[in-house]
């Protein structure tokens, strides 16, 4: 298996409930290595290009603007596998059929307030690292 990088997002449903030490613990017992990260907070319109994929979508401007609402923490994962480990680390994206023990399951609110985000594919991982963090940011 090959070491892979991939771009998390803390959320600020998440961030508001003071969750980024508990669910850093969830990534790091998962093998998962925290190579960058950052607290910011995005404006809508940083929001919106982030999830310009779902443009179309009804719920693109909830999305967005729950995603402004409040701080994000904004990281870069490293390890095997690392963008599948992920995912499985945080559960499906409605809490509601979330795995036991993953992090959706376990302190997600709903499919919208469901504070994880993870890339899903090599290709989308690559570009959605570059949106946050320089090369030189990324220390492995
Ligand atoms: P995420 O993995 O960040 O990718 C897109 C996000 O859109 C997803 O998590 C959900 O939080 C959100 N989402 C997906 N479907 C819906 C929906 N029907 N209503 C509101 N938000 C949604």
């Amino acid at each position: 298996m090959a070491i892979e990088r991939t771009l998390s997002i803390i959320k600020p449903d998440a961030t508001s409930r003071n969750l980024t030490g508990k669910i850093n613990a969830k990534f790091e017992d998962a093998g998962l290595r925290i190579i960058a990260q950052k607290r910011i907070h995005l404006t809508k319109a940083q929001a919106g290009v982030f999830y310009a994929v779902h443009k179309e979508r009804p719920f693109y401007d909830e999305l967005t603007s729950f995603m402004s609402s409040e701080p994000v923490v904004v990281q870069v994962l490293e390890g095997e596998d690392a963008i599948t480990r992920n995912r499985e680390v945080m559960g499906a994206t409605n809490p509601a059929e979330a795995a036991e023990g993953t992090i959706r399951r376990e302190f997600a609110l709903s499919l919208g307030e469901n504070s994880v985000h993870g890339s899903d594919a090599p290709e989308t991982a690559a570009v959605e690292i570059a949106y946050f963090f320089s090369g030189l940011e990324l220390v492995g």
